[in-house]
């Protein structure tokens, strides 16, 4: 039986999940508000929050999975990408944590624990499969072979699909992060009423900054005529812009299935939350014979249960992280915390 915890502190969430033989007990989220007000993350406020969430999380996390720290087998962490602060937060406690129990550390990719969410739950695709991994930083076709084999074969050139969310928000005066707000207010809207151009990018890249600029000419230009055209069209608005960024997305999926001739196809990242999307994409699943598989909402967005799975699978590889660090920190660690 190998009993994990995972810790993922990457951006502005701080999670802790237990996993027990691929199986996850418990995943938990504490949420930093903090941001809201200016816009978007603040990093040196989110690396504070961590240090502050870290501790109750992780022993939350261990209480709902009805185990304590002596039961585990390793400890695992998010390495990267992310905020390089909120990142130390989180790889320094399960270090210390590692190294106090005398337990095998594990250093865990975000994007590829993003990937690998969908081999958490029942109804998981089999190996290959492709992953359209959206999230704030990152967007992505990945051709997945296994959980330790995964090559990118199309990415974006500039922004992220979770910004461009973020940022068409922003200019409608909505607060981040917007994406979620865009999702709520299309559900009323006409997604044909505007059209905003879908990008030429050749190959399997994405581009979403020409939408961006679109957007912020189309307001402008409407603005100038009606004052209030963004109160009095929002949901017309928010459901134009997200069918735009979904068929962007999909129309680069469906090229990818088309070149590769993969049918076991998923979506991954905070942006596979979007309603839009999930029902686009296995629309598109239907029309072109795909096996479609989404990860459950509490496994699209930033947890920790994605790392622990994605660190299972590295612990059955036997690839563990370095845990060099002097014997006196060590005993340090155990004197203040064990
Ligand atoms: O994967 P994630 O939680 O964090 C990163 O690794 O970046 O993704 C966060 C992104 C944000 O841009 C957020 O606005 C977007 O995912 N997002 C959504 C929805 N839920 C989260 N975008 C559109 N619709 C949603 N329902
Ligand atoms: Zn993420």
């Amino acid at each position: 039986m190998i009993t994990l915890l995972s810790i993922e502190s990457s951006c502005d969430d701080t999670a802790a999940a237990v996993c027990r033989d691929g199986v996850i007990l418990s995943n938990l989220i504490a949420s930093q508000q903090v941001h809201e007000q200016y816009g978007g993350v603040v990093p040196e406020l989110a690396s504070r929050a961590h240090m502050q969430n870290i501790v109750p999380v992780v022993d939350k996390a261990l209480k709902e999975a009805g185990i304590t720290l002596h039961d585990l087998d390793a400890i695992a962490f998010t390495q990267a990408p992310g905020l390089i602060g909120s990142l130390l937060v989180g790889a320094e406690f399960a270090k210390s944590l590692a190294l106090a129990l005398n337990k095998p550390l594990i250093a865990v990719n975000h994007m590829q624990a993003h990937v690998l969410a969908n081999i958490i739950e029942e109804s998981r695709p089999s190996f290959p499969f492709l992953c359209l991994t959206v999230s704030g930083g990152h967007t992505q076709i990945v051709l997945c072979s296994s959980p330790g084999d995964m090559k990118v074969i199309g990415e974006t050139i500039d922004d992220a699909a979770g910004e461009a969310f973020d940022k068409s928000a922003k200019l409608l005066g909505l607060p981040y992060p917007g994406g979620p707000l865009i999702d709520k207010y299309a559900k009323d809207g006409d997604p044909k009423r505007f059209n905003f151009p879908e990008p030429q990018i050749p190959g399997l890249n994405f581009s979403f900054s020409g939408l961006k600029t679109s957007i912020l000419y189309f307001i402008q230009r409407e603005k100038a005529k009606n004052p209030d055209f963004i109160s009095e069209n929002l949901a017309d608005i928010c459901a134009s812009i997200q069918s735009r960024i979904v068929s962007i997305l999909l129309h680069k999926l469906e090229k990818a299935t088309r070149e590769t001739g993969i049918i076991n196809v998923c979506i991954a990242g905070g942006v596979s939350a979007n309603s839009g999307l999930r029902k686009a994409f296995t629309e598109s699943g239907k029309q072109y014979n795909w096996n479609t598989f989404i990860p459950s909402m509490q496994y699209c967005t930033d947890n920790a249960g994605m790392i622990a799975i994605a660190a299972y699978h590295k612990y059955l590889a036997g690839d563990f992280a370095d845990l060099s660090v002097s014997p006196s920190a060590r005993s340090e660690f155990i004197t203040r915390f064990l």
